[in-house]
């Protein structure tokens, strides 16, 4: 029998602005979940204003019983967040009712189906105040480059590299619009989807040696759903650890890099992606873009107790240096870089204010 896990996360309300959800919330959907025959075991995370539930089973990805689950319990917790009268209350479930399948109606869904190792060592990643391509450099390290993946020359099995599924983000049709390319032999054509963290999302990762599935992470694009801004699309991912796949500690090296994402304050603008602890709240600018993640190992469909990866020493440091990185952007305000791209803006003043002045321009000379 195969094991699945479902991450599937929202912002269904938050205290004094975007920051974090109430304790309340997060509440009501454990014992909403705990209450469902459906799952093996589950928990539940927050990171900046998203609630992440974390779902063990043996239905399969994409099961219509077990999106509704979350569906529900983020339906449930709505109502307490209205009447607590938190911000963004219900920001994210953009259809007044459940389809089938969460993916298009708003919440951000990662999953992974198989077969069960002896020991099964997984991470879950969740992100906010960035976008799905937040992962591009991390896991393009991890993945396929010898200085950060010592694996790749030390692991003959690992040496014969990994498929890359990516995601062309700014896709509006049903479905997703991919492209699969394998690392070594394509890692240049690799490189110039990812290095565009707006458009193109790694949406999945495979062994070449098992053909089994690593990694997996969400590329929702909310502005998609809605047609207009409704928040950043906050993502999460799971990834599969060990033996033939890359070391726990591989996958977490280029993390200590903090690369600058989009997102930030109004989602606008470029800060450095900052590990952090799991539960951690938003703060300086709306941010900085964080990243927590934990691990656990599955078995049986039980997970083990978790650990806290990115609550350590190292990672402190990290964190200073993300922080005067934050810091450094912030300098130059709106200028060049600091800010996304036009076409990336999550408002539209910007935008409205260049319409007008484009009547005003004449040639000169
Ligand atoms: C970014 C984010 C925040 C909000 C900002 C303004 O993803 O959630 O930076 O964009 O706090 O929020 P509103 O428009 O709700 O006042
Ligand atoms: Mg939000
Ligand atoms: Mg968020």
């Amino acid at each position: 029998m195969k094991t699945t896990l479902s991450v599937i996360k929202a912002d269904i309300g938050s205290i004094a602005g975007h920051i974090k959800p109430s304790q309340k919330l997060l509440e009501i959907i454990k014992n909403f979940i705990k209450k469902s025959d459906l799952i093996s075991d589950y928990r539940v995370f927050y990171t900046g204003d998203d609630i992440a539930i974390f779902l063990v089973h043996q239905k399969g990805k994409d099961n219509p019983e077990i999106h509704k689950l979350a569906w529900d319990s983020f339906m449930e917790a709505t109502q307490i967040a209205k009447e607590q009268g938190l911000y963004g209350a219900g920001q994210d479930l953009l259809k007044d009712s459940f389809a089938g399948n969460v993916k298009g109606a708003g919440p951000a869904v990662a999953e992974l189906e198989f077969e069960e190792r002896p020991a099964e060592p997984v991470f879950l990643f969740m992100a906010d105040k960035t976008n799905p391509g937040a992962y591009n450099l991390p896991f393009y390290l991890a993945f396929s480059d010898p200085f950060y993946n010592s694996g790749l020359i030390l692991v003959p099995e690992i040496s014969k590299g990994f498929k890359f599924v990516i995601a062309d983000m700014e896709y509006k049709g049903e479905g997703e619009r991919v492209i699969e390319l394998c690392a070594p032999e394509e890692l240049y054509d690799i490189a110039c989807l990812l290095r565009d963290t707006e458009k193109y999302g790694i949406l999945e990762i495979y062994s070449r040696h098992s053909g089994e599935q690593c990694v997996s992470v969400s590329t929702t694009r909310l502005h998609n759903i809605a047609g207009k801004y409704t928040g950043k699309d906050d993502p999460v991912a799971l990834v599969r650890l060990q033996k033939h796949f890359p070391a726990a500690g591989e996958i977490l090296a280029p993390f200590s890099l903090a690369p600058y994402v989009p997102g930030f304050m109004r989602g606008s603008h470029q800060g450095p992606l900052m590990p952090v602890k799991v539960n951690t709240p938003v703060s300086y600018f709306d941010g900085p873009p964080i990243v927590s993640c934990v691990g656990f190992c599955v078995h049986n469909g039980k997970l083990t107790e978790e650990v806290d990866v990115f609550d350590h020493p190292f990672w402190d440091y990290v964190r200073e240096k993300a922080a005067q990185k934050a810091e450094e952007i912030r300098r130059q305000g709106f200028f060049g870089n600091a800010m996304v791209s036009k076409q990336e803006l999550e408002y539209t003043g910007i935008t409205d204010k260049l319409k007008i002045l484009e009547s005003r321009f004449k040639i000169k000379g």
